[in-house]
Order: C-alpha cells, then sequence, then structure tokens
C-alpha cells in the first residue's frame, strides 16, 4: 500500500524539523498532578470508567481462528471469556456460571465444543446458551434459557479483538469509536498477520506511569542509550491528534536521507515506527516488518499489567530453511523490543517508588512530551464523563 496523505505529511514535517534544527512541540507546558499518578480514589474512577465503559483490545483474530476456539482474559479484574461460535462470530461472555458463580473456563486459552463448569457441570454452548446440567431432576422448574452466559460487547477488526468488560444495555458502535484511526488501523493489514509471540509482565508500576513510557521519544537518548536511541532521530516525533487516539509517528536515523529523494519514491513504512494510541490503555506499535500490541492495565495501587502481542507475517508459503531463519530473526527484534521496554520498567519502578516521596506536587509535561499531553486531555475527559463512547441506536455488531 502507498503512503497515506497523512504519511507524506508527516515526512514532510519531520524534514522540515530536521533542517529547522527544531521538532514537534505542543503550545505549553502541562503541569500534571502527582495524584492523577497516586490516588486510590482516581484509580477507581480509571477502573469503573475508563476499563469498563470503553473496548480494549483482547487479541488477535488468529487466537480465535477456528469456531470454538476460546482464551480467557482477566486483568481488568472482569473475568471474561471470549471465543468464536460456529457461525464464525467473536462472542464474550463473563466468566462465571450462572448456577453459584464458579469460574468456568480455567485455562488460559484452547478449543473446546461446550463450556463445562468444573463445580457442578453445568454446560453452556459457544452461544452461551445452557444447554445441560447434570442430574437436572433438581431444577424441574428452571428455565434454561434464562441462565445463559452473560454477555460482554464484543467487536473484530481491522485483525483485532476488543471487547467492551461490562454489561450495559446501551450498544456502542465501535466503527464510530475507531474511525479517528480507521485509516491507521486498515493500512496494517494485522488481519494478515500471525502471533510470534503473547506476554505479560507485571510491574510495580502505576497504569499512568507505564503508558507514559509510549507517549514521547524524549527519553529514547537518554534512557535507551545503548538499544533504541541510535536506530531513531532524536526527540523528531511527530504526533498527530485522532481524539481521543492518536499517531506517534518516531522517524528512524536514515529519514533524513528522504531529503535528497523526490517525494514519489518515499516508503513511509521502512522509515517510521509508528506507536499508535488507542484510548484508552492500547498500543499498535508499528516496526518496519511486524507489529506489537500492547495494552497497559492497572491491577491495583501502583500495580499494572503490561500484555503484549508481537504479529509477524505468515511463513507458509517458506521452506524449512527459510522460516528457521525467519524465526531467528523475530527472536532477535524480540529480544530487542524486550532489552528496551526492561529499561522503560526499571524507570517506572523507580518512579513509583518516588510517588510517596512528596518530592513533586506535579510532573511537568513537556512541549516534547505530546502523546502525554494528548491523552492527559482525552482520559481527563472521559473521567468528567465529556468522552464517552459512542453509541448507536441499532443491534450491537
Ligand atoms: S457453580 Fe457452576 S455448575 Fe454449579
Ligand atoms: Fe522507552
Amino acid at each position: 500500500m502507498g503512503n497515506s496523505h497523512e504519511e507524506i505529511d508527516i515526512i514532510r514535517r519531520t524534514l522540515r524539523y530536521c533542517e529547522a534544527g527544531t521538532t514537534h512541540m505542543e503550545s505549553g507546558l502541562l503541569r500534571n498532578p502527582v495524584s492523577h499518578y497516586a490516588n486510590a480514589q482516581r484509580l477507581a474512577q480509571e477502573q469503573a470508567i475508563l476499563f469498563r465503559e470503553f473496548p480494549i483490545v483482547v487479541g488477535h483474530v488468529s487466537q480465535l481462528a477456528s469456531a470454538g476456539d476460546f482464551f480467557t482474559h482477566d486483568e481488568t479484574g472482569v473475568p471474561m471469556l471470549v471465543t468464536r461460535t460456529r457461525q464464525g462470530d467473536v462472542k464474550a461472555f463473563m466468566n462465571v456460571c450462572r448456577h453459584r458463580g464458579a469460574r468456568i473456563v480455567t485455562e488460559a486459552g484452547g478449543n473446546a465444543t461446550t463450556f463445562s463448569c468444573p463445580y457442578h457441570a453445568w454446560t453452556y454452548d459457544l452461544e452461551g446458551r445452557l444447554r445441560g446440567l447434570r442430574q437436572p431432576a433438581g431444577f424441574a422448574d428452571l428455565d434454561k434459557s434464562e441462565y445463559g452466559l452473560v454477555e460482554l460487547p464484543a467487536f473484530e477488526r481491522y485483525g483485532l479483538i476488543w471487547v467492551r468488560p461490562s454489561v450495559s444495555e446501551a450498544p456502542i458502535s465501535i466503527d464510530a469509536w475507531l474511525a479517528p484511526m480507521a485509516e491507521q488501523l486498515a493500512s496494517v493489514d494485522m488481519a494478515s498477520l500471525v502471533v510470534h509471540k503473547a506476554w505479560s509482565v507485571e510491574l510495580n508500576m502505576g497504569w499512568r506511569i507505564a503508558l507514559e513510557g509510549f507517549q514521547e521519544s524524549y527519553h529514547f537518548c537518554s534512557a535507551h542509550k545503548q538499544t533504541a536511541c541510535s536506530a531513531y532521530l532524536d526527540n523528531q516525533s511527530v504526533f498527530v491528534d485522532h481524539y481521543p487516539h492518536f499517531r506517534h509517528a518516531v522517524p528512524l536515523a536514515q529519514t533524513v536521507e528522504l531529503q535528497q529523494q523526490p517525494e514519489a519514491d518515499w516508503d513511509y513504512r521502512a522509515n517510521y515506527m509508528d506507536q499508535n494510541y488507542l484510548f484508552p490503555c492500547n498500543f499498535v506499535q508499528v516496526m518496519t516488518d511486524h507489529v506489537f500490541i500492547h495494552s497497559v492495565i492497572p491491577t491495583g495501587p501502583g500495580k499494572s499489567v503490561f500484555k503484549c502481542i508481537m504479529l509477524v507475517p505468515d511463513d507458509v508459503d517458506l521452506s524449512a530453511e527459510q522460516r528457521a531463519k525467519k524465526t531467528r530473526y523475530w527472536e532477535a527484534n524480540y529480544n530487542v523490543v524486550c532489552a528496551v521496554f526492561g529499561e522503560d520498567f526499571v524507570i517506572g519502578e523507580g518512579i513509583q517508588q518516588g510517588l510517596s516521596t512528596g518530592v513533586n506536587e506535579h510532573f511537568v509535561i513537556g512541549q516534547y512530551e505530546a502523546g502525554i499531553q494528548l491523552a492527559e486531555k482525552a482520559i481527563g475527559d472521559a473521567l468528567d464523563e465529556r468522552l464517552v463512547c459512542p453509541q448507536t441506536l441499532t443491534l450491537i455488531e
């Protein structure tokens, strides 16, 4: 796929900034109260609003390739069971039995024809309908149709699976919600990729601290001196606001050479790493030839989990030898990214430890750190109910 207008504009801006010796800057400083990072009441509000009312990415379509494939997702505090039905739809349910509330599926993932509760073996089909119960004579008056699994809004778009972790009568429009980022998400063609690795890291830091590591590149050449620094132009990120989401485009070191090339020859994808923020907690990090899907989820005061899925092109057409070589290449990339994230996590955990000292009443967010400013605005809007997930009057997809 060729470059979009937005991508051409990003390249032009990068080259202009480099020539003028400047970079993308917001209009002023943001003084972010430390309470936005370490306050129990604020965290409860964030969990109740950001992680209940908005859809979040829970997986990639290849994780539910066939009917009956399923995985569970628990980090938001809502036990979710996500599966693909015989009709090919993605559905999400509360992973909670309708008899006496036991956790129905205990595995992280797999394939099933039905889901049977471990406590008294009430059994549900892939559509969540209660199909059978052991020794039903004692439940003679029970209307099984009233005891199906509780369904959550689930959507499959751009190769990713989204679930809103709460039940509500109000349907939401995932297309309206993602519309500001539709062009960027479609251009990555994530549905054609496969999972190379999926992993989680428990972090001793609040989720906002982890989130902000992806929202500026000002830190690359200080925090990642020996790793990411040399790969990118120092502090030359371009941010494109697609409220409440945004694109964070980080030019690779060789991008300056595009100055010598006609625009028709420019190849955005070969020259940029994107960290697309999808409100409230996801990033689609697009590298030149692979993609990471990140989720940063609060799990308690000063605690969060970082979930990552590494997506790579399918290698079915390669020979065994080529495949082994490719696997080594992806592993090398995985190791680099783990090293870089490890550097961020050490710093983030240090920030968390310093929060309680009272040294800072606020953090000062510079004009370069545009992504933090954009996200703070969107998060604040959601907490104050100025930003809500769009609803439709039509049926949930
Ligand atoms: S709690 Fe699930 S069958 Fe009893
Ligand atoms: Fe970093």
